[in-house]
């Protein structure tokens, strides 16, 4: 009868004795998503993220954003570089699940109402780049460097970009770019 039924206590309780210990999810399943709340390049977003989700894979794999690359995945070749709170950093070294708040600017994000940001247009202008896959990375890193103030010389410029590394071997064309840049940037 449905009174006994009530009595019973909560639909679906189990005995104390069937309760079991937290569940991990079993090898190779993904961790349970959070909900996560960002700007990326000016746009509120809110997303599910696994736990251990990068950064890049994020913006490669849930938003669609493919211009930073995934090369090493290990944090020593640049081609990730991306911009966190104005700060470039390597994506898929960032932890999607600790950005809850914080601005993220990609490449897609960096030209402005369809003209291209002086970097975009001076590695045109230079030739910096032959396949192109380290250049959305290279590109981010170098407007970076302009805006720390680290693009007063070429030497500065090769230092401080020595983190960005082009198989090609375009760096020549990479270095003139960004000091032509750096000076429309106002920061040469
Ligand atoms: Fe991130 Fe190489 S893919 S540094
Ligand atoms: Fe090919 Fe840099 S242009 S890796």
């Amino acid at each position: 009868m449905a009174a006994g039924a009530l009595s019973a206590g909560p639909a679906g309780a189990q005995p104390a004795t069937a309760q079991s210990a937290p569940t991990r999810p079993a090898p190779g399943r993904p961790e349970p998503a959070g909900l996560l709340r960002l700007q990326v390049n000016g746009r509120p977003v809110t997303l599910a993220v696994d736990a251990r989700s990068s950064l890049l894979d994020v913006l490669r794999e849930q938003l669609h954003l493919t211009g930073a690359k995934k090369g090493c995945d290990h944090g020593q070749c640049g081609a990730c570089t991306v911009h966190l709170d104005g700060q470039r950093v390597a994506a898929c070294l960032t932890l999607a699940a600790r950005l809850e708040g914080r601005a993220v600017l990609t490449i897609e994000g960096l030209s402005a109402e369809g003209a291209l940001h002086p970097m975009q247009q001076a590695f045109i202008d230079h030739d910096a780049l032959q396949c192109g896959y380290c250049t959305p990375g290279q590109i981010m890193a170098a407007v970076a460097c302009v805006q720390e103030g680290n693009a007063t010389s070429r030497e500065r410029i090769r230092e401080y970009m020595s983190g960005n590394l082009c198989r090609c071997g375009a760096y020549v064309g990479i270095v003139a770019a960004i000091e032509d840049a750096a000076a429309k940037m106002g920061r040469g």
